[in-house]
C-alpha cells in the first residue's frame, strides 16, 4: 500500500487567511501545507498538496492519485455541494478518502448541508478549523497502517 497521500483543496481556499476570517480563521493555505508536511514526516507519509479553483484540475489530480496514492484528503470547498463529477472521480479511487471542512457546514446555510463527496468519503471532518487537515491525515495514516498489517 502506497504511503503517498494527496491533499486536495477546492475553490477559494487559495484565499484562506484573508477570506471571511470570522468563518475560516487567519491561517493561510501555505501554513496548512507546512503543518501537513511536518505531520506527514512524523507519520512517514509522502504528500502531494494541491489547490485549484477549477473543477477539472481536481478531477485530474484524483485520476493521478489512482495511479500512485494510498489515500486522499479532500476539502472540495463549494464543489462539495455541486459536483457529481468529483464524486464520480472519487468513486474510481479505492483507497481511503477523508473529506475535510474547516467550518462546521451543518451550522451554516442549508445548501451546505448536502455533500456529494460524502457519498464516497470514508470519513468526514467539519468544524475543527484547519486542525481538521491534521486529523484527516492521522486517520488516513491509520487506515494505511491497518491495511498493511
Ligand atoms: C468549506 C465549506 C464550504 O461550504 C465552502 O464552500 C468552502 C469551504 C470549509 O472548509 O468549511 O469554500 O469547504
Amino acid at each position: 500500500m502506497s504511503r503517498l497521500v494527496y491533499v486536495l483543496n477546492g475553490p477559494n481556499l487559495n484565499l484562506l487567511g484573508k477570506r471571511q476570517p470570522h468563518i475560516y480563521g487567519h491561517v493561510t493555505l501555505a501554513d496548512v501545507e507546512a503543518e501537513c508536511r511536518e505531520l506527514a514526516g512524523e507519520l512517514k507519509l509522502d504528500l502531494r498538496f494541491h489547490q485549484s479553483n477549477r473543477e477539472y484540475e481536481i478531477i485530474d489530480w484524483i485520476h493521478a492519485a489512482r495511479e500512485e496514492a494510498g489515500g486522499i484528503v479532500i476539502n472540495p470547498a463549494a464543489f462539495t455541494h455541486t459536483s457529481v463529477a468529483i464524486l464520480d472521480a472519487l468513486n474510481t479511487f479505492e483507497p481511503p478518502v477523508v473529506e475535510v471542512h474547516i467550518s462546521n457546514v451543518h451550522k451554516r446555510e442549508a445548501f451546505r448541508h448536502h455533500s456529494y463527496v460524502s457519498l464516497r468519503a470514508d470519513g468526514v471532518i467539519a468544524g475543527f478549523g484547519t486542525q481538521g487537515y491534521s486529523l484527516a491525515l492521522q486517520r488516513v495514516a491509520r487506515l494505511i497502517d491497518e491495511k498493511a498489517a
